[in-house]
């Protein structure tokens, strides 16, 4: 674990047992397409892990196999040193927080119903889930008044985003699975939330798998950076020596990226 006084995407030195550890995983389709091939990743106590690649790389794959919405076809992934077909799979996603680009929240729930989700599988009471849901609009900065009440198509795209994540906060999970989180947000918006996340996280210390396409958004939210292409783990890199990398696939993702960015976006 790093102290609340060490510097923001400080490495963290290796826990005794990753959180979250991949070992050969190999993930296939019925038809026999492969789409993970040889994944191997450990992921540590209270670090935020980034999975970067293009889009089809198999990112989401690899969050969804962290979680078990899907299984491995052989190997086995590891969360707190057991595998994940050895959890029950209900009590697995109610210790991984889990927030994806279109916020998955249900249309015919308020927020504070929203929020209250996994807390009313767990049998909390309304009063206890109500408190809950207001720290926790607090905490990803909305007012609880003004939003305990509202349904999702009374909000903004930044505060959607913002109530998703304090949903998967809920139940106060270990682990928190992020995909894309802030693709759908424009730009300006997805600073704002991004810059949020980044002060929750130095805060709350989960363990973090955040998927990403954007090398801004990795450099400045990774612990470290896991490069993905086709299926595979490319390089892992400390996200502070991301952009100087001389790691060939490396170098080669980030020209093209750049060549695609707008100025100083990754600067
Ligand atoms: N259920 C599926 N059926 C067919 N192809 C799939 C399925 N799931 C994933 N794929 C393919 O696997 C690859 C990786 O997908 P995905 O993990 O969603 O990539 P990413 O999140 O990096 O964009 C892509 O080529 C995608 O088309
Ligand atoms: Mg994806």
């Amino acid at each position: 674990m790093t102290s609340p006084s060490d510097p923001p995407g400080a490495s963290v030195p290796p826990a005794t047992k990753p959180v979250i550890e991949f070992r050969d995983v190999e993930y296939r389709l019925a038809d026999g397409a492969s789409i993970l091939t040889e994944f191997q990743l450990s992921i540590e106590s209270g670090e935020t892990m980034v999975l970067l690649g293009r889009s089809g790389a198999g990112k989401t794959t690899a969050l969804k196999l962290i979680n078990r919405l899907l299984e491995p076809t052989s190997g086995e992934v590891r969360i707190e040193d057991r595998a994940t077909f050895d959890w029950n799979p209900i009590a697995l996603r109610r210790h991984i927080g889990y927030v994806i680009q279109e916020t998955g929240l249900f249309p015919h729930y308020t927020v504070e119903e929203n929020i209250g989700v996994t807390p009313r599988l767990e049998g909390w009471d309304r009063g206890r889930t109500r408190h809950r849901a207001e720290e926790l609009l607090a905490l990803v900065g909305l007012d609880p008044r003004a939003y305990l009440a509202r349904y999702p198509h009374e909000l903004s795209g930044g505060q959607k985003q913002r109530v998703g994540l304090a949903r998967a906060l809920a139940a106060d999970p270990p682990i928190l699975l992020m995909d894309e989180p802030f693709g759908a947000l424009d730009p300006l918006t997805r600073m704002e939330v991004r810059q949020e996340f980044k002060q929750l996280q130095n805060r709350l210390r989960k363990t973090v798998v955040i998927v990403t396409h954007d090398i801004a958004e990795a450099v400045d939210l990774g612990t470290r950076i896991a490069l993905l292409e086709a299926g595979a783990i490319r390089s892992v890199h400390p996200a502070e020596k991301f952009l100087q990398s001389d790691e060939p696939l490396a170098v080669a993702y980030l020209a093209q990226m750049r060549s695609l960015q707008p100025e100083g976006e990754t600067s």
